[in-house]
């Protein structure tokens, strides 16, 4: 598995993801309970970063429409957010986050 590194752990906290662009695709890297993930960031059924939605619960709440998607599993909870997320691998190293661009589901 390839591991790209997109920022530092310090880059991100728990109400403030990260929003990184990896071979042009788009992914919010997101703080839960000192644990990462990684999930697309662009709401499936219009145009905005989750990355600047509501994070509260373990879910993210798209800042347009307020579809609701579990941070962890990328499952759309509620709303109008069409289906899932791709969630993608993360690992630290370090103060380095990395991702692999193969989906996780
Ligand atoms: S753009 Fe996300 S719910 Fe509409």
């Amino acid at each position: 598995m390839a591991w790209i590194k997109v920022c530092q752990v310090s880059d991100i906290d728990e109400y403030m993801p990260k929003a990184v662009d990896v071979a042009e695709t788009k992914i919010g890297i997101f703080q839960l309970n000192n644990k990462y993930f990684a999930i697309e960031n662009v709401c499936p059924h219009a145009y905005a970063l989750l990355t600047e939605g509501f994070v509260e619960d373990g879910t993210v709440e798209c800042p347009l429409h307020e579809a609701i998607f579990d941070i962890e599993t990328g499952n759309l909870e509620s709303g109008p957010g069409c289906r899932n997320l791709c969630t993608y691998p993360v690992k630290i190293e370090g103060e380095s986050v990395l991702i692999s661009l193969e989906k996780s589901e």
